[in-house]
């Protein structure tokens, strides 16, 4: 991966990839060991409504959910490790803007993220069944491909690590 800058207490880099791919899990391990902070933006969303993620599905909808995460990833200003929400890939302007950052994408298999998933709360993974979030996992990698400028598969963060230093 070529950073925009060298690693500092300004660097930014974010996290993409499908639900359950390890962006919350990994992120936090490559945060601590880089010294950097750890934000997730579905907890800044969570943050800033005061709902749970599921509760705004259901109250507000889904396109109410995505401009929410729209507004607060382009304005987004804080230093450290990002992990952004699996749906980040849904709007254009996302892309073109993860594009243009330090984004990496967490692409285990899909067997792997299933597995991971199957059991969560998560407002899409209660709607869809395994053969609709197969195929929502395969429309969604050519964005999660176009938007990052690194791709991670495995699940070691100090491997990740030394590849983005490389
Ligand atoms: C979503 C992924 C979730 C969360 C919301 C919608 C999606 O984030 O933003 O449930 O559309 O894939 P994670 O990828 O962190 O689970």
């Amino acid at each position: 991966m070529n950073l925009k800058k060298p690693i500092s207490s300004e660097t930014i880099i974010f996290l993409t990839g499908f639900m359950g791919c390890g962006k919350t899990f990994l992120g936090k391990q490559i945060a601590s060991k880089l010294n950097l902070s750890f934000y997730d933006l579905d907890s800044e969303i969570e943050k800033s409504t005061d709902l749970f993620i599921e509760n705004i599905f259901q109250k507000f909808g889904e396109k109410y959910f995505r401009d929410l995460e729209t507004e607060i990833l382009l304005n987004w200003i804080k230093s450290g490790i990002i992990a952004t929400g699996g749906g980040i890939v849904e709007n254009e302007n996302n892309c073109h803007f993860l594009k243009n950052q330090n984004t990496i994408w967490l692409n285990p298999s899909f067997d792997e993220i299933f597995k991971r998933i199957s059991n969560s709360n998560r407002p899409l993974v209660q709607k869809l069944s395994k053969n609709e979030l197969f195929e929502l996992w395969q429309k969604r990698l050519p964005f999660y491909k176009e938007c990052s400028n690194f791709d991670y598969s495995e699940s070691s963060a100090e491997r990740l690590i030394e590849l983005i230093f490389h």
